[in-house]
């Protein structure tokens, strides 16, 4: 009866574990891979995880064996069961480890070198940390004259390999969308590496994986996966500058834009707003969130917003704007002409 019980309480762990790592899901799962880098780092991780569970049962097995072995009288030894301990330890703590870490190491060496380069990337696009939100640049021109920007959404055509350029303005960043590949750092001064290619289109959710202040947890992204022939169209139209626009609401709000303290910080191709400190508005309204993926892109949200961004998101560099309810109606009219 003992021995029985003992024997339930490893597998019990091992039952365990497993129940917890099958449910790994999630929007940012490292599991749930969208392309061939990430399925590669997903592979070791398994690899890993195997290893580590038969290692895991052999261990527990023989720890059980030892504790509920039947006892034996006391022998003197003899110069074979001398020798016994210093098999065990050879074989179970030099030989074995030297080879699971051999092997481990050769599938991790392999693994970094298959995520080393893009090879021929068929798309480059540079992402600048800030403190809190990601600058995504499509360049264009030898004098990068065309080059274009927009925010916290990096659009890529699906089945392609995408190579990122990534840097920081302010402090140490950490760019990882975790169903694409693994995790770079944005480094002020520095332009570091990292190419994605997502398998099919979709929406990819990313996060800022390096501590860098208070809104840390509200530096997310998203990495947009179209057909590639919906990704050239939306790259023509991301470089086009705003549309005039149309209504006098929506006309009156672009005065209200380009007269206050917002077109000291945002652009808007299209108008005399050229200011770098923000995310370019000239698309606003065809993104998906505001704020870094804080909030969705409603009017609502983004009217809670302009009305006092330290309030969602506090010690953000967007300060509140004194606007009358007339004025804030009109530039949300505005804003959300930019599509
Ligand atoms: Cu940027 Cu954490």
């Amino acid at each position: 009866m003992r021995r029985g019980r003992g024997a339930l309480v490893p597998l019990a762990t091992v039952a365990g574990g497993l129940a917890l790592t099958a449910c790994g899901g999630g929007p940012q799962s490292t599991l749930q891979t969208h392309g061939p880098a990430a399925e590669r780092i997903a592979d070791l991780w398994w690899l890993m995880f195997y290893i580590a569970l038969a290692t895991g049962v052999v261990t527990l097995a023989l720890l059980g064996w030892a504790a509920f072995r039947p006892r034996r009288d006391w022998r003197p030894p003899t110069p074979e069961s001398d020798r016994a301990p210093t098999r065990w330890i050879l074989i179970g703590g030099v030989a074995f480890p030297a080879v699971v870490l051999s092997v481990v190491f050769v599938f991790v060496l392999s693994t970094l070198g298959a995520l080393a380069s893009p090879g021929d990337a068929a798309l480059t696009v540079e992402v600048t940390g800030k403190q809190w939100w990601w600058e995504v640049k499509y360049p264009a021109g030898d004098d990068r004259t065309g080059t274009v920007r927009t925010a916290n959404e990096i659009h890529v055509p699906a089945g392609q390999r995408v190579e990122l350029l990534l840097t920081s303005d302010d402090v140490i960043h950490s760019f990882w969308a975790p169903g694409l590949n693994g995790k770079m750092d944005l480094i002020p001064g520095r332009q570091n590496r990292i190419w994605i290619q997502a398998d099919t289109p979709g929406v990819y959710r990313g996060q800022c994986a390096e501590y860098c202040g208070l809104q840390h947890t509200h530096m997310g992204f998203r990495v947009i996966a179209h057909e590639p022939a919906a990704f050239a169209e939306w790259l023509a139209h991301l470089r086009q500058p705003a549309a005039p626009p149309q209504d006098s609401l929506a006309r009156v709000g672009q005065q209200v834009f380009l007269s206050r303290a917002c077109v000291l910080c945002h652009a808007v191709r299209g108008t005399g707003a050229h200011a770098t400190a923000g995310p370019d508005l000239t698309h606003l309204a065809s993104r998906l969130t505001l704020a870094a993926g804080t909030l969705p892109n409603t009017r609502g949200h983004l009217g809670g917003w302009i009305g006092n961004p330290q309030h969602i998101k506090p010690g953000n560099h967007m300060p509140r704007v004194p606007l009358s309810a007339a004025e804030l109606e009109a530039l949300l009219a505005y804003l959300q002409s930019l599509d």
